[in-house]
Order: C-alpha cells, then sequence, then structure tokens
C-alpha cells in the first residue's frame, strides 16, 4: 500500500482505467479520458468514526413532507412535488427551455411562501429578471444569486436555508481546490458532491441543471446520474415547441411518467390535453398512419405512427425509425414478410411518432406492423380507428395491459372504432363502440382494404 495510482476516468461515462488512451475503450469516445487521482487517501481510511445503527422501527420518516409545485404535468413526473432533501438533475439540450421552467417552479413555489433561492451561474442578474418579466414573475419573492464558486454557493445556502433551491448550471460551478476547468468530471463531480450533501443535510430541495451536448452527455452529467436521487430529462422534436420532460431516474418515484409542455411567448405552457396536440395535424385519408393508445406511466397518450415505405434507391435498403424501438422495428418487418406475406426485403423503410413521443411499449408491435402495410399498399387504414396489440413471432396478436384506460381516452377524443387483440374485445367493447377484434396479423392487415365496415 501507500503508492498513489494515477487513474484516467472518461468524461462521457465515468468508466476507470489505469492507462490512459486516445479512446475510451468503454463509451469508444475520443479524447475523454482524464487524470485523476484518489481523493482519500489510504492513511485516512478507517479513521472515520462510525456511524451506530438504528433499528428500521425508530427510524421517523414524514411521508407528506413534498412540497407540490401545483404544475401538474411537473409534479407528476416527479411523484407529486419535490422531496425535501432531495437533488434532482435536470438534463437537456442547451437552449430547450431548463432555466425558464425552473424558474417558473420555484415563481409558483414561492408563491405560497416557501423561501426559494435561484444561482445563476451563467447570467447576470438583469438576465434572471428580464426572463422573470417575460414569464411573469418580476414581483417574485424568490431570490436570486449570481456564483459559481461552490464554495460561496455553500455560503448561501448556509446563510439563507432555502427549502428549493436551483443551480443553474452544474456545469459552470467551480471549486478552488481542483485546478481542471469548469465542466471537467472533477469538477462536476466534487461540486455536485458538495452541493447534493449540503442540500440532504438542510433538508433543501436542490435542482441541478446539467447540459446536454449533441453527441449525448457532457462532462459530468452521467456520472451524475449516481449522484443524485432523480434525473430528468426535458426533450422536444427538433423545431417544434413541444416539450417532454420525463424522469429516467427516480428513487422516490415512477420514471416511466412524462409531463407535456409548450414553449411560448411567456414561457412554458403545460399541456394538459396533450393526445389532442399531438393529433391535431393529421390527415386521417393518408395511408401509413396508425394512431394508437399507448401508456406513458398512469396516463393513457393518443399518438400517431407514421410509416413510409418505398421501393429502395440502392441496393442496400434505407431504413430509419424515430420514436419507436429498432429491434421492434426489424422484427416486425420480418414479421410481416413471413406471416402477412408483404414483401418488404428490398424496400426502404422510415417510421416516425408524430410529437416526439417515444413509443416503446409492445402494444405499439399493431400500429407500427399496420401502418406499414398501409404504406406499402397505399392504403389508408379504417378511419376514425385506433389499434392496439402485441405482436408474436408467429404473427399472432397479444392482449395488452390496461385496454380501458387506453380505449377511453381514445373515446374521449372521438375515436369511434378499434382494433384490438381478441383476448381484449370483451373489455374493450365496454369502452368504445365499434371493436374489431383480431387474432392474427393476417386478419389485421386485411382491414386495411375495408375503408369503412
Ligand atoms: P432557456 O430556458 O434559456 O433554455 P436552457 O436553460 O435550457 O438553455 O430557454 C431558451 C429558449 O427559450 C430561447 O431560445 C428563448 C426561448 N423562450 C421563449 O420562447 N419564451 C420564453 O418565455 C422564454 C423565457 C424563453
Ligand atoms: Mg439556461
Amino acid at each position: 500500500m501507500g503508492r498513489k495510482q494515477t487513474t484516467y476516468v472518461c468524461a462521457e461515462c465515468g468508466a476507470t482505467f489505469y492507462r490512459w488512451s486516445g479512446r475510451c475503450p468503454n463509451c469508444q469516445q475520443w479524447d475523454t479520458l482524464q487524470e485523476s487521482r484518489p481523493a482519500v487517501s489510504s492513511r485516512d481510511q478507517g479513521r472515520a468514526v462510525a456511524t451506530p445503527s438504528v433499528k428500521l422501527t425508530e427510524i421517523e420518516v414524514d411521508y407528506n413532507a413534498r412540497i407540490p409545485v401545483n404544475m401538474p404535468e411537473f409534479d407528476r413526473v416527479l411523484g407529486g412535488g419535490v422531496l425535501p432533501g432531495s437533488t434532482i438533475l435536470l438534463a437537456g439540450d442547451p437552449g430547450i427551455g431548463k432555466s425558464t421552467i425552473l424558474l417558473q417552479v420555484l415563481g409558483k413555489v414561492a408563491a405560497r411562501g416557501v423561501e426559494c433561492l435561484y444561482v445563476s451561474c451563467e447570467e447576470s442578474l438583469g438576465q434572471v429578471k428580464m426572463r422573470a418579466g417575460r414569464i411573469g414573475l418580476e414581483e417574485s419573492a424568490l431570490s436570486v444569486s449570481v456564483e459559481n464558486a461552490v464554495e460561496n454557493i455553500l455560503a448561501i445556502l448556509a446563510a439563507d436555508r432555502p427549502q428549493v433551491a436551483v443551480v443553474d448550471s452544474i456545469q459552470r460551478v467551480v471549486t478552488r481546490g481542483v485546478d481542471s476547468p469548469a465542466g471537467s468530471l472533477r469538477q462536476v463531480s466534487m461540486c455536485a458532491t458538495a452541493l447534493t450533501e449540503a442540500a440532504k443535510e438542510a433538508g433543501c430541495a436542490l435542482f441541478l441543471v446539467g447540459h446536454v451536448t449533441k453527441q449525448g452527455m457532457m462532462a459530468g452529467p452521467r456520472a451524475l446520474e449516481h449522484l443524485v436521487d432523480t434525473v430528468l430529462y426535458f426533450d422536444s422534436e427538433k423545431f417544434q415547441s413541444l416539450r417532454i420532460l420525463r424522469a429516467v431516474k427516480n428513487r422516490f418515484g415512477a420514471i416511466n411518467e412524462i409531463g407535456v409542455f409548450e414553449m411560448t411567448g411567456q414561457g412554458l405552457r403545460e399541456v394538459l390535453n396533450p393526445s389532442e396536440l399531438f393529433l391535431a395535424e393529421r390527415d386521417p385519408a393518408a395511408s401509413g398512419s396508425v394512431v394508437t393508445s399507448t401508456m406513458e406511466g398512469s396516463r393513457a397518450l393518443l399518438v400517431e405512427i407514421q410509416a413510409l415505405v418505398g421501393p429502395g434507391a440502392y441496393s442496400t435498403p434505407e431504413r430509419k425509425v424515430t420514436g419507436v424501438d429498432y429491434r421492434r422495428f426489424s422484427m416486425m418487418m420480418s414479421v410481416l414478410e413471413r406471416q402477412a406475406g408483404i414483401e418488404l426485403g428490398r424496400s426502404d423503410a422510415f417510421v416516425n411518432v408524430a410529437g416526439g413521443v417515444r413509443v416503446y411499449e409492445p402494444a405499439a408491435d399493431l400500429p407500427l406492423v399496420l401502418a406499414l402495410a398501409s404504406s406499402f399498399r397505399n392504403q389508408p387504414f379504417l378511419g376514425g380507428a385506433v389499434a392496439i396489440g402485441e405482436v408474436g413471432l408467429g404473427g399472432e396478436v397479444r392482449a395488452v395491459s390496461r385496454i380501458e384506460d387506453r380505449l377511453n381516452e381514445a373515446a374521449r377524443l372521438g375515436f369511434e372504432r378499434a382494433v384490438v387483440p381478441a383476448g381484449n374485445a370483451k373489455a374493450a367493447a365496454r369502452c368504445i363502440s365499434q371493436v374489431h377484434p383480431v387474432r392474427n396479423l393476417l386478419q389485421a392487415t386485411k382491414l386495411l382494404g375495408a375503408a369503412s365496415m
């Protein structure tokens, strides 16, 4: 012992190596390995006094401690509000609206008399005030500080004792103890650790903002995901005003909930009826378009799956999908060929889910297959119908969970018919007026020709 081994940590994925190399052997990114020395020497280990253990029955927890933001789309994703003492990382592309949404969140909470602090590491007080003006918060009681030295932020947290705080962004926070630049893995992890610990101790709910680059995560946030309690991603489809908030990790709530927002001239507006918005520009008579009802956490959402299948221009057909799982898509292409006799081998195929939603559940198999077949044959799918069902390798259509929730949402939006697995037919009939039960792919694709039934 005693010899300090230098290690190299990848800034992208956080993997550790004993030897430097130009490319990370784990995530294959170039030029991301950075030198890192052990923070604790072997001499220090074992010196700390152990905290005595306690009986589980003696631990007191306040289950009502959550502070609701009173923005239903935000609260749902968090699992009912912010938990005092927890740290939440909000990650997203620059310009997506992270600063805006968190300022709105603080404004809402501060309006109820909760002590709130916004630490801006990127913008001046004037810029923060201007943004607050745009979203109608000039008169808000929240405190603002412009600071990027972690020691100073800790001092402000200790002096102001806010119940909810935002540090925007963690990549700009630095500690004097480390001489690597802001945003490097060491800086980001040291600062985030210090802030997280301070917040936990003070019972303050802490939001850390993390920017993401085009290549994925920037230095830090990937490693940060282990450090924090909750990781939220703020996403959008390019050039659209729609924003989707999703939790990818949540120690205190579900992870499949999503919140939908729209960026307006006055900040982010909650979209309480997202299905309507996702279907707004749909042309029901177009071929290659099928609507499905998908479960996003506790809520059913109606989305449109679009497919475009055409003769390939090159010897290798081109295939691209957004919003659906590529492996599932490949499987469905093979199943269509084998079980429904639709020859797709040499065709180009593109799939898109309108509105930037991701539909990764097996219940989206049937609408995906029908959209592909509809585009291939240039026959629109049944007007005013939704399709739901899992498709097996043998072409069989399997029952899915929560059919009532899915179809009630469809009926609420004016859909009158549904193509569903035969196993779900009975329950489906209680929710929607016309049910077309299907047992296999062949029966389902036959519906394509029949424009009205
Ligand atoms: P911002 O919250 O600064 O993004 P981030 O913190 O994720 O980098 O949002 C930036 C974009 O949002 C910017 O292009 C301007 C736009 N915006 C609006 O459209 N309306 C508004 O009310 C506000 C405050 C910003
Ligand atoms: Mg910002």
